[in-house]
């Protein structure tokens, strides 16, 4: 337990995203979405035409990421290379290129320091696949999130019509699908909860009852 670090890890719309950011403010620790990592190299990469099966070109572009984010009217925005690709790395395609990079080992290492670098006083609530498995196996509370797939397929249906972008559920759930497979099945970090992980299962929970539960549990290790 050296780290002031709590671990949100998942599949892909278990509401790891918005849960880590509502803790994060709740707590007033820093917050590491290692998604947006894997997300940006990717993107990067197609912008600078690296082949998504060059694995020393894609690392390079890994441990260069030249990204920032600035929070401008209460939301943080996403800057590559000084371009504002908030939105352009949360398509699903932005997901599908992101777990194929994320697949490959030298691009887990080069992204490594950098994650780590998340973790200042006074704490620092990570979201991903593997920060309670790799990245930070010192943390103080590692959660495992996780929904059923029909769940999840039906959530990201909901945002996505909200924010009106045209979806279908049944090609959602597939999508949600692949990647869970993908992301549990590579050999390098792949998705699974930490042996001292606590999992909940929140098919069945709203976001402020999932915001309870883990602050009565880390109030509980603190
Ligand atoms: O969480 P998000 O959907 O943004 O992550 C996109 C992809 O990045 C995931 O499907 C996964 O393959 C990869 N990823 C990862 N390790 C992390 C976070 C994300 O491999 N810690």
């Amino acid at each position: 337990l050296t780290d002031n670090v709590l671990t949100i890890d998942g599949p892909g719309g278990a509401g790891k995203g918005t849960i880590s950011g509502l803790l994060a403010e709740r707590l007033g620790w820093h917050l590491l979405d290692s998604g947006a990592l894997y997300r940006l190299t990717a993107y990067a990469a197609g912008k600078h035409s690296i082949a998504f099966d060059d694995e020393a070109g894609l690392a390079q572009v890994a441990e260069n990421l030249d990204v920032a984010f600035p929070v401008a009217d209460g939301a943080v925005q996403t800057l590559l290379e000084g371009e504002d690709v908030s939105r352009a790395i949360r398509t699903e395609q932005a997901g599908e290129r992101a777990s194929k990079v994320a697949a490959l080992p030298a691009v887990r290492t080069a992204l490594l320091k950098r994650q780590r670098d998340f973790s200042q006083p006074p704490g620092l609530v990570a979201d991903g696949r593997d920060m309670g498995t790799v990245v930070f196996p010192g943390a103080a509370l590692k959660i495992f999130l996780t929904a059923s797939a029909d769940e999840r397929a039906r959530r990201r249906y909901e945002q996505l019509q909200q924010a009106g972008v045209d979806a279908s559920l049944s090609s959602l759930l597939q999508e949600i699908q692949a990647r869970d497979a993908r992301d549990t099945q590579r050999s390098v970090a792949p998705l699974k909860p930490a042996d001292d992980a606590i999992t909940l299962d929140t098919t069945r929970l709203s976001i402020p009852e999932v915001v309870e539960q883990l602050t009565e549990w880390l109030a509980l290790r603190g």
